[in-house]
C-alpha cells in the first residue's frame, strides 16, 4: 500500500520562484498514490505552466473562476471529498488574503469553500516574511486551523539567505503523509532508542555492530506521525532527524543510559530498538593501541541492560523490547520478553531486518504471537505503533 492510495489532494501553487518544487512534488503525490487536482494562480502560471502540472498530475489544471471546464461549480466541487487542500508555494499575498476570507480567484475561493483540512507552505523572501503583517496574517491562520509546514532557512532566490525557504517537495510529502495519520496517540510520550552503540578499545578504534538506525527511526517517526511527543535516544547512525521528533546523539552504552534516564520522567512508552553492545572493553587505552604483539587478550565488561532497567523501575512506562535472532526466534524472544518483564516484545530473524530498508517481524504479547506482514520499515512501525496503541487502550 502507498502511503496516500485511495486519497485525493488539492495541491494550490501561487506565484513564487519554489512554484517549480510544486512539480515535483505532483510527481511524488501521484507517486505516493494520490489523485492530484491542481489549483494554479494566475501568478503561479508565470512560474510554471498548466502543461506541466497537467502531465504530471495526469488531470486538468484548474486555474479561473470562469472557466470551470463543463463542471459547473469548480470552486465548491473540487475541495469536496478532497482529504486535504494543500498550498504550496504559498506567498505573502496569498497567506494575506487566505488570513482575510477573500475569494477573490479560484485558489482563495475553493479554500473557503473547503471541507477538508488545508496546509500551507509558505515561500517568499526573509523580510517579507519577517514582516509583522505577514507573521500576523500566520497567527491568525493558525488560530484557524489551517497547518503551517516550514518555512525552511537557507539560500533564496533573490540572493540573500534566511527564513522564508519553502520546505523541499520530498519534506512536503513527509509532512502531508504524516498529517493525515490518526492521531491516536495525541499527549503520549514517547521514548526510543535506535542505532548500534559504539565501545571504544582506545582514541580510533571501538566495538560496534551493523544495526542501521533505520528501524529505530521508522518507529519515531510513526509515532510523531501519530501524535506522540517523540524523543530517540541514537548512537551514531547518519540519518536524518524525522519531522517532528527530538533526537539525543550519544555514542556508547553507558551514555545510552544515561540520556534515556534523563529523559524518562514522564514518558508513557519506551522502545529499546538499539542494538546496545552488551560487553565494553574493561580499558579504553589513551593512546592508539600499537601493533606488533602476536597475540592480544581483550577483557570486556558487561554493558547495564537498559531496557531491562526501565521495564523494572517504580511507574515504569509500556516497554517494547526488540529482540533480533539467527535462529529459533519463537522461543528465545518470547523467553527475553519474559525475563526482561515487557508487554511487547517485537522479534525479527536478522537476515530479515539488520541494515536494510525493508523488515519482517513478529509481535510476542502475553496474548501469544502476531506476525505482521513483510514491508518497507515504515510500513512495519506504522503496523507496530498500532499494535502499541491498541495495547496502550486496552490497559488504560
Ligand atoms: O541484546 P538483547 O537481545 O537482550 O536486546 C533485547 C532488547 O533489549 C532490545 O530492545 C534492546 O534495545 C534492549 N537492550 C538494552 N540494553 C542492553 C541490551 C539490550 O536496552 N544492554
Amino acid at each position: 500500500m502507498s502511503d496516500l492510495s485511495g486519497k485525493r489532494i488539492v495541491l494550490g501553487v501561487t506565484g513564487g520562484v519554489a512554484a517549480y518544487k510544486a512539480a515535483e512534488l505532483t510527481r511524488l503525490l501521484v507517486k505516493a498514490g494520490a489523485t492530484v487536482d491542481i489549483a494554479l494562480t494566475e501568478a503561479g502560471a508565470h512560474f510554471v505552466g498548466a502543461a506541466t502540472f497537467q502531465a504530471l498530475s495526469g488531470r486538468p489544471v484548474w486555474s479561473s473562476l470562469w472557466d470551470d471546464q463543463g463542471r459547473g461549480m469548480a470552486h465548491i466541487d473540487l475541495s469536496r471529498g478532497a482529504d486535504a487542500v494543500l498550498v504550496a508555494p504559498a506567498t505573502a499575498d496569498f497567506l494575506s488574503r487566505l488570513a482575510h476570507g477573500m475569494a477573490n480567484d479560484l485558489l482563495t475561493t475553493l479554500c473557503l469553500a473547503r471541507d477538508c483540512p488545508l496546509l500551507v507552505a509558505p515561500a517568499m523572501n526573509r523580510q517579507m516574511w519577517h514582516q509583522p503583517a505577514t507573521q500576523r496574517n500566520l497567527r491568525q491562520l493558525a488560530a484557524d486551523g489551517v497547518a503551517v509546514l516550514g518555512p525552511a532557512s537557507g539560500e533564496q532566490a533573490c540572493g540573500e539567505v534566511g527564513d522564508g525557504r519553502m520546505l523541499e517537495a520530498g519534506e512536503l510529502l513527509d509532512a502531508l503523509v504524516a498529517f493525515l495519520q490518526p492521531k491516536r496517540l495525541a499527549g503520549k510520550r514517547v521514548l526510543l532508542t535506535a542505532g548500534p552503540t559504539f565501545e571504544a578499545l582506545d582514541p580510533v578504534r571501538g566495538l560496534t555492530n551493523s544495526s542501521s538506525g533505520k528501524m529505530g527511526f521508522a518507529l519515531a517517526r510513526a509515532f510523531a506521525e501519530a501524535g506522540a511527543a517523540v524523543t530517540v535516544v541514537a548512537g551514531p547512525v547518519g540519518l536524518p532527524t524525522p519531522m517532528g521528533v527530538s533526537r539525543l546523539d550519544v555514542v556508547s552504552a553507558l551514555q545510552m543510559r544515561e540520556a534515556v534516564l534523563a529523559a524518562l520522567p514522564g514518558a508513557d512508552v519506551f522502545v529499546g530498538v538499539a542494538a546496545v553492545a552488551d560487553y565494553r572493553p574493561a580499558v579504553v587505552a589513551a593512546q592508539k593501541i600499537k601493533k606488533g604483539a602476536q597475540q592480544r587478550t581483550l577483557e570486556l565488561i558487561a554493558n547495564p541492560d537498559i531496557l531491562a532497567e526501565v521495564a523494572a523501575g517504580a511507574d515504569a512506562p509500556f516497554c517494547v523490547g526488540f529482540a533480533a535472532e539467527s535462529e529459533r526466534l519463537a522461543e528465545y524472544a518470547e523467553a527475553k520478553r519474559r525475563s526482561k518483564n515487557l508487554p511487547l516484545l517485537v522479534g525479527n530473524l536478522v537476515q530479515h531486518g539488520l541494515g536494510g530498508d525493508r523488515n519482517e517481524v513478529v509481535l510476542f504479547d502475553a496474548r501469544g504471537a502476531h506476525p505482521l506482514p513483510a514491508g518497507e520499515k515504515l510500513m512495519v512501525a506504522r503496523a507496530i505503533v498500532t499494535h502499541i496503541t491498541e495495547m496502550l487502550i486496552c490497559t488504560a
